[in-house]
């Protein structure tokens, strides 16, 4: 799954290597200036390696200890976790769970495929503005949620996430049963707690499949279609059409396959929308179509669900394609996050480079759960930092992935996000 839904950017001269000198020269000159400033702050972290790479208006950012949290991850109500900036912290424990967790498939193991710095990955802390995240407790969770069932309903992005999920909660509890609850992809329940957690795969939410032009004639064969892939943005695929009715806690993403041109090409494989069983003429466009899609799917997810369901849309993972598109030899091989003005430079949407769908996306998801029963599980901001966590070569792949995200790695800090907003909600 992770080889064959990439897409295909042309080639962005911003992130290309003849820039890459300009680059490293700001690198340097803002480690020295980053440096001057951290002596001159009471910080007790000294080394250079410790030096936090992101700062709000020029000042280093306040440190908050877990401790003014309940240790499982509830925090002030109004903190906003989403933004903040990473810290270099040599002094984290060993990983939450290991190499050795057989869930986690094989392109996105870094240890065991040898990703260069895949080890440095998790040393990085996340630090919100104003708050703590604390690691979430494994044992805590699942004695909080006994009898509870949760199911992530969306791309391989949504799997890796999963995965970290499972792998942290098999430290807390080793028996499980593997089963596919409410026809998911895969699914584990912690015998002992009861707790079950499920991936639902879908790429588009919406149901779709291969269309080819009638013989017969018809509206868009009439408009010249020939081939590509009818997409039915009013029925659920069936992955996950009864998922809504089976979890109690629900986390939905889309959005890589809405930009993916080497499987929905525009011209020789587009995606034709379909409503109640007929062609949307005239055609919409992947954009439009994604804001149909989306609208359907809430409401959907919104009637099915039972009373006390809780519902998340997960944000837009970024990419970190460097030097071209995934096909191009684009490449993702630096070992710390970005900076502020690389992220920027990375995925503001003037910018128009490689990776700028992650923006995009999620203009679309902003929009489209606004006044539902769904809460944004914003994770964009804190992962556009870390171009240094995708598997990029790892295992010897034949393109770099620098869409997906090593494990143990970032995805764990996204369910770390998750936990906090849990348990913000029961506390009220
Ligand atoms: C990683 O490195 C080890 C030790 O050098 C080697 O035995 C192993 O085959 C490598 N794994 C991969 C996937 O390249
Ligand atoms: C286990 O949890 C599920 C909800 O996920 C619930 O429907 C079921 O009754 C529970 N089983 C037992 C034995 O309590
Ligand atoms: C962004 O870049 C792509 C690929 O180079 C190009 O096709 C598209 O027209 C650009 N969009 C804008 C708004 O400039």
């Amino acid at each position: 799954m992770a080889s064959n839904h990439h897409y295909k950017r042309p080639h962005q001269p911003h992130s290309s290597s003849s820039s890459s000198s300009t680059t490293y020269f700001y690198i340097f000159i803002s480690i020295i200036l980053l440096t001057a400033l951290f002596l001159l702050s009471s910080h007790n972290i000294t080394s250079y390696s410790t030096v936090p790479l992101a700062f709000e208006s020029g000042k280093p950012i306040k440190q908050y200890a877990s401790g003014q949290n309940d240790g499982n991850g509830a925090a002030s109500a109004d903190c906003d976790y989403s933004e903040g900036n990473w810290f270099y912290d040599p002094t984290v424990r060993s990983p939450r769970y290991d190499e050795t967790c057989k869930e986690i498939y094989k392109g996105w193991n870094c240890v065991a495929g040898n990703r260069s710095g895949a080890a440095e990955i998790v040393k990085w802390r996340w630090q919100p503005n104003h708050c703590a995240l604390p690691q979430f407790d494994p044992l805590r969770f699942l004695e909080s949620h006994r009898d509870i069932s949760i199911g992530f309903v969306g791309d391989s992005l949504n799997r890796n996430m999963f995965v970290s999920l499972f792998c942290s909660l098999k430290r807390g509890s080793g028996e499980v049963k593997k089963w596919r609850p409410a026809g998911a992809d895969r699914g584990f329940t912690f015998v002992k707690y009861n707790l079950t957690i499920a991936y639902h795969r879908t790429n588009l939410l919406a149901r779709y499949g291969r269309w080819l032009a009638n013989a017969k004639g018809g509206e868009l064969e009439s408009l010249g279609y020939k081939e590509g892939y009818r997409v039915d943005v009013d029925i659920p695929e069936g992955t996950w059409a009864e998922a809504p009715s089976f979890h109690n806690i629900l986390i939905y993403n889309t959005g890589h396959w809405w930009w993916a041109p080497s499987k929905f090409d525009p011209v020789k494989s587009p995606m034709l929308f379909h409503e109640n069983g007929q062609p949307m003429i005239p055609p919409l466009s992947p954009e439009v179509g994604l804001d149909v899609v989306l609208r359907h799917m809430i409401s959907y997810v919104e009637e099915k669900a039972r009373p006390g369901t809780i519902l998340f849309f997960r944000t837009q993972s970024p990419r970190h394609f460097e030097g071209g598109d995934w096909d191009q030899g684009g490449s993702c091989a630096r070992l710390q996050p970005l900076s502020p003005h690389e992220v920027e430079s990375f995925f503001s949407v003037q910018n128009n480079g490689t990776n700028v769908e992650t923006r995009l996306v999620n203009e679309h998801i902003y929009e489209a759960i606004k006044g539902t029963a769904f809460q944004l599980l914003d994770i964009t901001s804190m992962s556009e930092f870390r171009a240094d966590a995708h598997p990029s070569s790892a295992g010897g792949k034949k393109h770099d992935d620098c869409m997906h995200w090593c494990l143990p790695g970032i995805t764990d800090t996204w369910n770390d996000l998750f936990i906090a907003h849990l348990s913000r909600l029961k506390v009220r």
